[in-house]
């Protein structure tokens, strides 16, 4: 029987640390629903000051997040967002700016690098008063680091860029950060600067961060005033939060530091998969935590039996499409982790007919 566990399926899978565990069990605590809570409102504000926002707030997850600052940008009914055709928002939160806020998506085309092409943005951008039957664009939503194109980073940049474009039509711009911070590192440019240009912007802490739960939205103090009131609308009020919160602020404390090294393992990672035979992946597109590799069409084992083989072994991964398997790095995997994966899936493909050497 195999003992050894390699949870590759996500960042999220982390389990808290002890230093966590000691945080939620002194956590100062109120209720945050009537009006504070001592915990909630530290990591709120110190959030609000690395993001470089009037203020934050704590919500339950990264998606209801989201939703919060596209319904609190596009109150009215009928406002249409602009975002990417593989972005978490448009493709992973059920539809939920439409189901539940009434807001219609207008994609345009991701990049390999997860951008989308400012002229490309520029025209989606529609107007009523042009056409009676066109809706109102009201946001444009980005996503950084961009997790369908493998966890690439938009450049502080690109983001001024498009925060330009926003503010000449008279539109937001929304920065789904999910992982923001692994952005952050990765291109060696502080959170604030890479959404300088943002005027709401999400964090989550339960991913390279390690939290067991939550996500930050910042922004300027009316916008996170009105996202208070729609966080509780949606039922994300949340009591004694500040055991969360504590936790999550030992995350921020704790772990901000040791992304570097999970980018470092993707790479390796990335690279030794590179080399095995029937494999696919391009590590210079590796900038972050997440790698996609891709099982060449020759070689006779499906993205699913590959999986299953791992799992025999204490692998766990997931399918990302046909012959594309994701392998997400975090703080609790280690250097020796990423050579027992490469080792197991070198045996496993080594025992098809087909491509052995
Ligand atoms: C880019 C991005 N945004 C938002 C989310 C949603 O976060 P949650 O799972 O906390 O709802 C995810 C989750 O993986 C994500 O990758």
């Amino acid at each position: 029987m195999v003992t050894r566990r390699v949870d590759l399926r996500s960042d999220t899978v982390t389990k808290p640390t002890e230093a966590m565990r000691a945080a939620m069990a002194h956590a100062e605590v109120d209720d945050d629903v009537l009006g504070y809570d001592p915990s909630a409102a530290h990591l709120e504000s110190e959030m609000a000051r690395i993001m470089g926002k009037e203020a934050a707030l704590f919500v339950p997850s990264g998606t209801m997040a989201n939703l919060i600052c596209v319904l609190t940008h596009c109150q009215i009914r009928g406002s249409e967002v602009i975002l990417g055709d593989y972005s978490h928002i448009h493709i992973y939160e059920n539809g939920g700016i439409s189901t539940i806020g009434g807001v219609h998506p207008r994609t345009v085309k991701n990049n390999d690098d997860g951008t989308m092409d400012i002229d490309l943005i520029e025209e989606a951008i529609r107007d009523p008063n042009f056409d009676i039957c066109f809706p109102t664009t009201r946001l444009i939503c980005l996503e950084n680091s961009h997790a369908h194109s493998g966890g690439r980073c938009l450049s502080a940049e690109y983001t001024d860029q498009v925060g330009e474009l926003a503010k000449k039509h008279g539109l937001k711009l929304h920065i789904d950060g999910a992982r923001i911070f692994n952005a952050s590192v990765a291109l060696g440019v502080p959170v604030h600067r890479l959404v300088k240009a943002a005027d709401s912007v999400t964090a989550c802490l339960s991913k390279g961060l390690g939290a067991p739960a939550g996500t930050i939205i910042a922004g300027s103090k009316t916008f996170i005033a009105k996202a208070r009131i729609l966080r509780k609308t949606l039922g994300g009020g949340m009591r004694q939060v500040g055991v969360l919160c504590a936790a999550a602020m030992v995350a921020v404390e704790e772990n901000v530091g040791k992304l570097e090294s999970d980018h470092r393992k993707a790479k390796i990672l990335a690279e030794g998969l590179n080399n095995i035979k029937g494999l696919k992946v391009d590590p210079t597109t590796v900038e972050t935590n997440i790698v996609y590799f891709d099982i060449l069409k020759d070689v006779c084992i499906t993205e699913v039996e590959l999986l299953k083989n791992l799992e025999e072994h204490g692998i766990h991964a997931m399918a990302e499409g046909p012959r594309k398997i994701r392998f997400v790095i975090h703080h609790q995997i280690s250097e020796s982790d990423v050579q027992y994966t490469l080792s197991c899936i070198q045996k496993a493909l080594n025992s098809l007919k087909n491509i052995a050497n």
